[in-house]
């Protein structure tokens, strides 16, 4: 089969034509066509072999974890989807240690060990081919009213884990409906309006909270504008600094990191309100020791009950909330989330999108089925 791959130890990056055909190899096994599979941060560092590694004996490492695919076959036993059903396929797989709680209570998501893997990172293939088999336990079904957006169920996922966390978290502050998820009457800053970040905006709205998206593109640029229609309010960088929106917006309640820029993301702490959750979700480059106001932020995460967490991957209970939302996307803002998607791909442009300049905000590898 056709599959797009990494080899790490050459450096090399190509459309490969002889990537084995995936069997049915256990009952409760599924067999999905790809239909679309997303390019992300991740990816293209992979691409530039500063992540990413090949499975256990092998040289090369196919890549893709957004996906979206159509079920082909089942084994005998499945029971959770069927021939025909869109499925989104979960990334990470748990170690093997018993010792990890996390793993054992099926939440790799919060795996002890770092010896998980994950589909088209770290030691598994990924979805960026023709064909994939996975266990039926790592699949959800997306509704077929979502085959356009399905595509952004993983993506959204990083956002619905966080939401979850919030809430447990905020559990602590009695007078808001905590678990509940009403948002109403709270601030929220979503840091970058990349596709992490606007769904991210998208999941906030949808809970109640009046929204604010802090990134560097201009006032009037395309993502302010697609920001303002989807009903937030949208602040450049460019013009103005963190103290200066707070000024703006009063208490803030909650910060959605999904920029992976260290500094502004700090700049933006140093202003987070009183009982407010900072979360981050960036995972930036490493460009060694840079001065930050420590004695400040350490002053206001004590006398201003702040919470400060970084989430990373997700579990079912975000995959499943992922697709709850985006039905509810599709529904409310059809055209902002369609236009999400800014480009559709043949398999061999991959290449260019995951090693050529970066544009548009989410491009898809797209299987003509
Ligand atoms: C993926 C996560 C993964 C993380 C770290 C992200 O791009 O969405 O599923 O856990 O990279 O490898």
């Amino acid at each position: 089969m056709h599959a797009v791959a990494v080899f790490p130890a050459d450096k090399r990056i190509e459309v490969i034509d002889d990537h084995p055909e995936p069997k049915l190899e256990r009952d409760t096994e599924v067999l999905v066509d790809m239909l679309e599979i997303g390019v992300c941060g991740t990816d293209r560092e992979i691409a530039r072999f500063e992540y990413g590694m090949p499975p256990e004996g092998q040289r090369h490492l196919v890549l893709g974890h957004e996906s979206l695919g159509r079920v082909a076959r089942t084994g005998s036993a499945v029971t959770r989807v069927k021939p025909g059903d869109l499925v989104v396929t979960m990334v990470r797989r748990p170690c093997p240690h018993e010792t990890c709680r996390a793993c054992r209570a099926g939440r790799s998501d919060f795996c002890f060990t770092g010896d998980f893997k994950e589909r088209g990172i770290k030691q598994l293939h990924g979805f960026m081919t023709e064909r994939v088999v996975d266990d039926q336990q790592y699949m959800h079904v997306v509704p077929a009213s979502l085959r356009a957006v399905g595509v952004l169920v993983e993506p959204l996922t990083i956002a619905e884990k966080a939401l979850i966390e919030v809430w447990d978290v905020q559990e602590r502050l009695p007078w808001t409906a905590a678990g509940s998820g009403d948002g109403r009457g709270q601030h929220a800053v979503v840091l970058g309006a990349g596709p992490v970040g606007l769904l991210g905006a998208l999941a906030l709205l949808l809970r109640g909270f009046e929204v604010w998206v802090y990134s560097r593109g201009a006032g009037d640029s395309d993502g302010a504008k697609w920001v303002t229609s989807a009903g937030a309010r949208y602040l450049s960088s460019q013009q103005f600094t963190a103290a200066q929106i707070a000024e703006q917006i009063g208490n803030i309640d909650l910060v959605y990191e999904a920029t992976g820029a260290a500094k502004v993301s700090f700049q933006m702490l140093e202003v987070l309100g009183t009982n407010g959750v900072f979360v981050f979700t960036g995972v930036p480059g490493r460009r060694g020791p840079s001065e930050c106001e420590e004695d400040l932020l350490m002053r206001n995460m004590v006398l201003k009950n702040q919470l400060v967490f970084g989430t990373v991957n997700a579990g079912p209970d975000a995959f499943a909330n992922a697709v709850e939302d985006l039905a509810s996307f599709h529904t409310r803002w059809p055209e902002q989330l369609g236009s999400l998607i800014t480009g559709r791909h043949e398999l061999p442009a991959a290449i260019e999108l995951l090693t050529g300049p970066p544009h548009g905000l989410k491009n898809v590898v797209s299987f003509d089925r």
